[in-house]
This record gives structure tokens, C-alpha cells and sequence, in this order.
């Protein structure tokens, strides 16, 4: 089996729970408020490791109670925490977080704190992290130039690297050759190509633009409608997964799904496969509260 790094943010998301997502100018009276652990690069490192990927992941966070409590939950999860600068003049950054309760759907407020804090200094230090792995996640939740940075070392050392490109920030043209898997969903294809995408003509259209710009393999996640794949060889939709459980929360939904995809990859399944199991292990996700506490284990697996 493979092995995964990932690089991002960690977070702690204060969610507040309301039958409804406010509005500008309007107050609200919610039903529940929940602190847990949060943050893309987070969240997908965990889904990674829960899902028996055996994974490190590289933030930044600060020296006080949020931190501890990724490292606590890292600890748990059995993952080597080396790989986790703890900086002494940044605070552990927050989310906040507002769900409907009714329908699942989130809007968010992240501030990065200690991880917006990361230079290449850090991913030199930490090279051996990225190094000996196989397979290498990150997103664009950490200061650009340092991703790109880890990108372009993670391609000198013949790593498979995913982009998820969110939340969707400018990526020079330069930089797309050094993605082998792109997973923007329908709205950051949208901010990358500057146009709406609306129908499935318009996806597999954006897909091929993607592929023009050098990424090898587009994957444009499409929440309850699945996702769709594109490479040079092939191209396919592929449905959602649908439980008898009630969707309650997607946050995390898509990191659920590029942590599932980064473990995919690493078993070398067949990429509709990997897919499908990608896919299953999003929906189970929005099944849950939370973010990093709604990533399913492979137990839960057989359980849906
Ligand atoms: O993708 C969900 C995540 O986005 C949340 O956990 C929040 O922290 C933001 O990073």
C-alpha cells in the first residue's frame, strides 16, 4: 500500500446549528453550537487515517487549547505528530461555521491563524515527510506560495499530487502541470474558468479546458449529483450515494471525499473504484455533525 502526506490547515470549527443559514443583516436563534476540530487539510488527513490510510500531515498550529486538541486527536488516530509545527506567537487558527439544520448546507468564515503562517522554510524542514510518501494532498487553504512550493517538491520527488482547489484562489498557468488530480466542485470550476457550469455538456466542457491547462485528471465533485472524471483516456459521470439516513451536515463533505480518493489511489484500485468509494465515503459524511467528526472508519463502511 502506498503512503499519503498532506499538507493544509487545521482549525477548530465553532458551528452553530439553526433551521436556517442567516441572512446579511439578520439575527437568528439557534438550536445547538458545537466546537470540533476542522480545516481542510485536517479533515482530509483524518479522513485519510481513518479509512487505514497510512498517511502524515503538515500544518502549523498554535500553543494553546485548539491546538491541543489536534494533537490529541491526531494521537489517537495513531498519526506521527513530528510533522506538526507548534509556533508560540500564532494562535491555532478558527472557523466560523453556520448550518441549516434542515437541509445540511453550510456557509464558512475560516481564519487560518498559525497555518497562515507557513513558509518554505517549513516544508523544507519537514521534506523527509513528503519525501517518503507516494501520494501528496493538499488544497488552498494555506499561503499560496508555500503550496506551490510543496507541489513543485512534491513532483521533484515523483510523488502523485492532488490539488482539491478550495477554497478557490488564483493558480498561476504555470503551476497547473505540477497537478496530477484537479477536484473542484462545480463552483471553483466555475471560478477557474470564469464561466457558469451549469449543465453536463458544461462540465465535461470545463473538464477538457482543465486538461488543456496541463492537469492530468480532473475530477469535478458535484455533491448530491456525484462527481464526474476526466483524463485523456476516458470520461465518465458517476452518481452519488444516497442513505436512508437524512443528510444533516456536509461540511467536510468534500474533505471526506479527497481523503477517500488519496487512499483509493494508494491501494492502485481501478479509478472507478476509487471513485466509488470516494463518493460513498462523502455521503456517509453528510450523515454526521461536524467535520473532522463526521469522517466515517471502513467499520462504518460495511455498516452502509
Ligand atoms: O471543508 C470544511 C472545512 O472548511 C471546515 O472544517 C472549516 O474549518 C473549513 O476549513
Amino acid at each position: 500500500m502506498k503512503t499519503i502526506s498532506v499538507f493544509g490547515v487545521f482549525v477548530a470549527d465553532l458551528c452553530f446549528i439553526a433551521n436556517a443559514i442567516p441572512e446579511k443583516g439578520q439575527t437568528i436563534l439557534g438550536s445547538q453550537h458545537i466546537v470540533g476540530p476542522g480545516g481542510k487539510g485536517s479533515n482530509q488527513a483524518i479522513a485519510a487515517a481513518k479509512l487505514n490510510g497510512k498517511v502524515n500531515f503538515i500544518t502549523k498550529i498554535g500553543n494553546d487549547k485548539n491546538g491541543e486538541m489536534a494533537l490529541n486527536l491526531y494521537k489517537s488516530l495513531g498519526m506521527d505528530v513530528a510533522s506538526i509545527i507548534q509556533d508560540k506567537n500564532h494562535s491555532t487558527g478558527v472557523a466560523g461555521i453556520m448550518v441549516n439544520e434542515k437541509t445540511g448546507d453550510n456557509a464558512i468564515n475560516i481564519i487560518p491563524g498559525a497555518a497562515g503562517t507557513l513558509t518554505n522554510d517549513d516544508i523544507e524542514k519537514n521534506l523527509n515527510f513528503i519525501a517518503n510518501t507516494d501520494i501528496f494532498l493538499t488544497q488552498l487553504e494555506t499561503p499560496y506560495d508555500v503550496t506551490k512550493y510543496a507541489l513543485t517538491k512534491a513532483k521533484e520527488n515523483k510523488l502523485t499530487t492532488i490539488l482539491n482547489p478550495a477554497p478557490a484562489c488564483q493558480i498561476n498557468d504555470d503551476d497547473f502541470k505540477l497537478i496530477d488530480f484537479f477536484t473542484p466542485n462545480e463552483t471553483e470550476a466555475e471560478f477557474y474558468l470564469n464561466k457558469k457550469i451549469e449543465t453536463e455538456k458544461d462540465i465535461k466542457i470545463a473538464s477538457e479546458e482543465f486538461l488543456k491547462k496541463g492537469i492530468k485528471n480532473v475530477v469535478i465533485t458535484l455533491g448530491e449529483k456525484g462527481c464526474y472524471f476526466a483524463n485523456n483516456k476516458e470520461n465518465f459521470f458517476m452518481n452519488a450515494f444516497k442513505f436512508k439516513e437524512p443528510v444533516l451536515d456536509t461540511t467536510g463533505a468534500g474533505d471526506a471525499f479527497n481523503g477517500a480518493l488519496a487512499v483509493g489511489l494508494s491501494k492502485d484500485l481501478d479509478i472507478k473504484e476509487v471513485l466509488t468509494f470516494a463518493n460513498k465515503v462523502a455521503a456517509i459524511s453528510t450523515t454526521k455533525q461536524g467535520a473532522a467528526a463526521s469522517m466515517p472508519s471502513m467499520e462504518d463502511l460495511k455498516n452502509y
